[in-house]
């Protein structure tokens, strides 16, 4: 199937989008503590989308989703459900939200360490999993091919000993939330060659111990690791560009960190 080719108009409203979902993260940030529940960020995030950007939720009663944001907890890879569950110390948590602007979607993940400690397998998976979004990130320029992107996320989790989740993806993203292509965040051999204008996500989840899945039969949606070891995961919305990609959903930090900037210039000279 034909990947749509965003006009110069459709990045800008995709600009606008990619940053309210960046601030969402931001502004949660100081939220992520011990004894919070899940349910109550995910309250103060939807008013925040709602009554202060003026924007909407993706995910609400995206087919039944019941809450604004996802929040995925150690075990959790995606697709947590916010809710009672209270926050501790040392625990790794995944904040995801996609928000919808003048009907353009932003769509960003990144981890917390609740309380800025935790065990050294999970900060190292931690670590490794933002890693592994920057490498897949850096492999794209327009006449790049999508399977790069994979193998450049699967060398750095050979590397630490983690697996790669291989039942969620990343995904075109633009006037619809989940569009082609269909980005895998492991070793493929999709040649899909990249265009100026495409937009999508990459979002790797990473695991401690196998990469098997296990979906909650009670809610229907949070996702686990089959083992109850860790999960990681972290995203950005792109867009394609002739040199490499504009991250559309970057945060200050990530640039005041120097590790990554919105414009990325990967096509080797
Ligand atoms: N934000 C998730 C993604 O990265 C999708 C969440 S769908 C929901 O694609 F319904 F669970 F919210
Ligand atoms: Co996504
Ligand atoms: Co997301």
């Amino acid at each position: 199937m034909a990947v749509t080719l965003r006009s110069p108009h459709e990045i800008e409203l995709m600009r606008v989008a990619g940053k309210l979902a960046a601030d969402v993260l931001i502004m949660i940030e100081p939220y992520v503590k011990a004894g919070v529940t899940t349910g109550e960020l995910d309250d103060i995030c939807q008013d925040y989308i709602e009554n202060t950007q003026h924007a909407i939720s993706a995910c609400l009663g995206y087919h039944g989703y019941p809450k604004c944001v996802c929040i995925s907890v150690n075990e959790e890879i995606c697709h947590g459900i916010p809710g009672t569950r209270h926050l501790k110390n040392g625990d790794i948590v995944n904040i995801d939200v996609t928000v919808i602007k003048d009907n353009y979607y932003g769509d960003t993940s990144k981890m917390f360490i609740v309380g800025g400690h935790t065990v050294p397998i999970n900060s190292r998976l931690v670590k490794t999993t933002q890693e592994c979004l920057y490498a897949g990130l850096r492999t794209i320029y327009a006449g790049s091919n999508l399977m790069d992107i994979g193998a450049s996320i699967q060398k750095i989790a050979d590397r630490e000993g983690f697996s790669i989740v291989r039942d969620y993806c990343g995904h075109g993203i633009g006037n619809v939330f989940h569009d082609e292509p269909t980005v895998l965040h492991y070793k493929n051999k999709d040649s899909l060659v990249l265009q100026e204008g495409m937009t999508f996500t990459v979002e790797p989840m990473i695991n401690v111990g196998t990469w098997k899945t296990k979906v909650n039969k009670k809610n229907g949606w949070t996702v686990t690791t089959a083992d109850k070891l860790g999960s990681a995961q972290y995203e950005h919305t792109i867009v394609v560009t002739k040199d490499g990609c504009e991250v559309l959903t970057i945060r200050p930090e990530e640039e005041e960190a120097g590790v990554i900037s919105r414009i990325l210039h990967n096509r080797p000279e």
